[in-house]
């Protein structure tokens, strides 16, 4: 589809910033060493703050787009697979456990084997994060975007794009 107008896309601009955090831990990845207890607790501080960011994300996708959304929709009778499932998998909940537990597990980490195993289960629940986050934020640019445009005003939109925006500064 035709890229939105930048005053009604509300996507794209949280977007760029999620995936620059995506890029950046990416990075811290591949300079790790995983068997130092002091790398993988600044990868978790790292991480910690970045999904926590993610989730704040997803709150705010909730509550200013997906709910309105899903409510116009019940409105008009119009069933969509992809709106009343989305953000439904719990993956990003998942790995802010995750991160948790590992951060309560590398505070008493000592041993290199201990790190480099917490690090290595870290790094495939990551890899198998982003396999999925990256493919859903492009789903959310190609195909939510677009139903907003056919269901709601370009007003309305604004007023949408506005909400999304200052949420995610106070961020
Ligand atoms: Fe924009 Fe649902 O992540």
């Amino acid at each position: 589809p035709a890229p939105a107008p930048s005053e009604v896309d509300v996507f794209s601009g949280p977007h760029s910033r999620m995936k620059r955090l995506v890029q950046l831990y990416s990075e811290k990845l591949s300079e790790v060493d995983l068997s130092s207890c002091s790398d993988l607790r600044s990868l978790l501080w790292i991480l910690k703050a970045t999904f926590s960011e993610f989730k704040t994300h997803e709150h705010i996708e909730n509550e200013c787009i997906m709910w309105r959304l899903k409510n116009r929709l019940q409105f008009l009778k119009v069933e969509i697979a992809a709106v009343s499932e989305v953000h439904s998998d719990n993956k990003l909940s998942e790995m802010v456990q995750l991160v948790e537990d590992a951060c309560c597990q590398a505070d008493k980490c000592t041993c290199p084997k201990q790190a480099a195993q917490i690090g290595h289960n870290l790094i495939l629940a990551l890899r198998n994060f982003t396999e999925d986050f990256l493919p859903h934020m492009q789903e959310e640019e190609e195909i939510f975007q677009p139903l907003l445009m056919e269901y709601f005003s370009y007003n309305e939109l604004k007023e949408i794009k506005s909400n999304v925006i200052e949420k995610h500064q106070k961020l």
